[in-house]
């Protein structure tokens, strides 16, 4: 960690009391999960992400959208959270006041360490009735991984026999109110909001940085890419994730 940014968001991190961590699925592409930028590959080759991931593509096709879903959630289940994840758990440890706010649907921060980040696009491990409700459904067995591309009917209901969907928040969705207040309050609270691997575009996740720095927070940026928050970072950190954070917290706490 020679260079001035690096040093300066070190600094950054040592001295804030009240910090946001804003993760994007940057965070976990070490760990083996790609991220929505990344072009679906072998079978999901034709598909492309965006358009799987939305209510009309799941009306117009169940079995292929569960299918993709089902492929995800197992890829995820064997994926292990990566330095990342690991040195996120850490900073909250030092610094106690902190929020760690998730556009992931994977549980990789959880399996870090990070108790309870707030989820604002849902998870892929908590699947619900199609019903108005939207109550809780049971996840399906977790066996083998099924074969890239395949076509899988979604379960039905126990209680009321409507098709199960992922729990997640496709593209037109709105995000959930609790999560979603809970997450703008830290951001116009904090002091510090880190955001790590996110391309910034996808809103209104893409405002949690915005109130942060609008708010008077600084904002530190990780992302190896140029990104529509370049603007509103005080400093931007280009590297990776897994490399980046590890490295902030040895030069944050060298002891
Ligand atoms: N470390 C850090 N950042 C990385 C890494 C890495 N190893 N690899 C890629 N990135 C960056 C990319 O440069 C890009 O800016 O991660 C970002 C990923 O962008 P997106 O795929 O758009 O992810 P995200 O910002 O989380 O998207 C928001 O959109 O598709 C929906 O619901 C989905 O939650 C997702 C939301």
């Amino acid at each position: 960690m020679e260079d001035a940014p690096a040093q300066r968001a070190a600094r950054l991190l040592r001295t804030a009391h009240r910090m946001v961590v804003f993760t994007g699925a940057g965070m976990s592409a070490e760990s083996g999960v790609p991220t929505f930028r990344d072009d679906l590959t072998g079978l999901w080759a034709r598909y492309d992400a965006a358009q799987l991931a939305t209510p009309q593509a799941f009306q117009a096709d169940p079995d292929l959208v569960w299918g993709w879903y089902e492929w995800r959630r197992t890829r995820v289940s064997r994926a292990v959270p990566n330095p990342g994840h690991l040195a996120v758990t850490t900073m909250a440890a030092r610094i106690p006041d902190t929020t760690v706010v998730t556009q992931n649907v994977d549980d990789l921060h959880e399996r870090a360490g990070t108790p309870a980040p707030i989820h604002l696009h849902g998870s892929l491990f908590t699947p619900r009735c199609t019903a108005v409700d939207g109550h809780p459904a049971p996840l399906p067995p977790d066996t083998e991984a099924p074969p890239e591309g395949s076509r899988i009917p979604p379960p039905r209901c126990a209680t009321c026999g409507h098709p199960v969907r992922p729990g997640v928040v496709w593209f037109g969705e709105p995000l959930p109110e609790a999560e979603f207040a809970a997450a703008v309050d830290a951001a116009a609270t904090c002091d510090l909001l880190l955001a790590v691997g996110t391309s910034g575009v996808v809103h209104p996740a893409a405002e949690i940085p915005r109130v942060a720095a609008r708010s008077g927070a600084t904002v530190i940026q990780v992302n190896p890419q140029p990104t529509p928050l370049d603007p509103v970072a005080t400093v931007t950190l280009r590297g990776t994730a897994a490399q980046t954070l590890h490295g902030l917290v040895s030069a944050a706490w060298p002891h």
